[in-house]
């Protein structure tokens, strides 16, 4: 370990989030293809999800999210050398959706780029800028979770349409020196993949396979085992090298794909419910997106305090999984 990483905490100094006007509810679902609300609600909580205006960008919604989240931070344009944008919905296939976001928020310094990892990207990218600051190669970052799942949906599959969205949640990450930091800071992250299961969630196209987009495909029961068992190990770890008891870690905000496995992993680590933030029901499954914009709906409804430690988590097509731990 490098003496920087033992000097230097990165510390989350503004949530914000946006999500686009439109709300496409299980009712309206229903009349394009076969389901009813009955069956989404038991099977996922899911009510209604949110999809973007036509023409209305990944990095249009990652732009309103970080504006929101350097407002709560009170910085500004050119006070971020950093942005780390996760998406499986870039605007192109290149550049980077995080090279137009900072073009589009008139930011010229520092870099840009995207992370990969579907719908763990913002537990990824987190823990990306996180080393990044650690090292001191950079003093503020913006991490980006933005999506239009509604661009790579196939919406004739009643099994994969009812349960996504679209939107943009971003957090700001400022380098600080430990006593600036005091107790806050991310404290550790634990970051998962195993490529067995490529094909339980992948999207059927791509510019060196097909030169098509392709739709998204899953097999949904398999990702559902495979999802309880390996969320709740990276939580024991990271919470473990953190040397934090389960029932010390004030909030759980995790990737919303489903209501029965966010309380499946409830039950399997014993924790409260009421500790685990929810929004799979007005947000659906908004990949890369979800995590920022839970922790984004926690911090609007005014429980979040400084102090308070959060445990983020996700796991999505790769397979990739993880989690991230930081105290405010
Ligand atoms: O974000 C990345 C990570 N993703 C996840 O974590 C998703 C994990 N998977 C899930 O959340 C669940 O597996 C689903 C919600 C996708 C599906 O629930 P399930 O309880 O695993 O159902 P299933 O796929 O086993 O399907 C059960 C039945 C099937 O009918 P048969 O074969 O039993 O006759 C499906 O055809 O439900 C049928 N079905 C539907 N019925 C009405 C599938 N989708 C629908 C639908 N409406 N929308």
């Amino acid at each position: 370990m490098s003496t920087n990483q033992t000097e230097f905490r990165s510390v989350v100094t503004g949530i914000g989030g946006y999500l686009p006007e439109r709300v496409l509810t299980n009712e309206d679902l229903s009349k394009m293809v076969d389901t009813d609300d009955k069956w989404i609600t038991e099977r996922t909580g899911i009510k209604s999800r949110h999809i973007a205006a036509d023409g209305e960008l990944t990095s249009d919604m990652g732009v309103k999210a970080a504006l929101k989240a350097m407002e709560d931070a009170g910085v500004s344009a050119d006070d971020i050398d950093l942005i780390v944008c996760a998406t499986a919905t870039p605007d192109k296939t290149f550049p980077a959706t995080a090279a137009i976001i900072q073009a589009k928020l008139g930011i010229q310094q520092g870099a840009a780029f995207d992370i990969q990892a579907v719908c763990s990207g913002f537990v990824f990218a987190m823990a990306t800028a996180d080393n990044y600051l650690a090292r001191g190669q950079f003093k503020r970052a913006l991490v980006i979770g933005a999506e239009t799942f509604s661009r790579i949906i196939d919406w004739s599959d009643r099994g994969t349409c009812v349960l996504f969205g679209d939107g943009g949640g971003a957090v700001v990450l400022e380098r600080q020196d430990a006593e600036q930091a005091g107790e806050s800071g991310v404290l550790g992250a634990h970051l998962r993949t195993d490529g067995r299961y490529v094909d339980l969630l992948h999207v059927d196209g791509g510019p060196s396979s097909t030169q098509t987009v392709g739709h998204l495909r899953m097999v949904g029961n398999q990702v559902f085992k495979h999802a309880v068992n390996k969320i709740s190990e990276s939580v024991r770890v990271v919470a473990g090298e953190a040397g934090l008891e389960l029932g010390a870690i004030d909030w759980i905000v995790p990737h919303q794909a489903n209501q029965r496995i966010l309380s499946a992993v409830a039950r399997n680590l014993g924790v409260e419910e009421n500790r685990i933030v929810s929004t799979v029901a007005t947000h659906g499954n908004t990949s890369a997106a979800s995590v920022p914009l839970a922790l984004n709906e926690l911090n609007k409804s005014g429980k979040l305090k400084k102090g308070d430690s959060v445990l983020i988590e996700a796991i999505g097509g790769g397979l990739s999984w993880g989690a991230a731990l930081f105290r405010l």
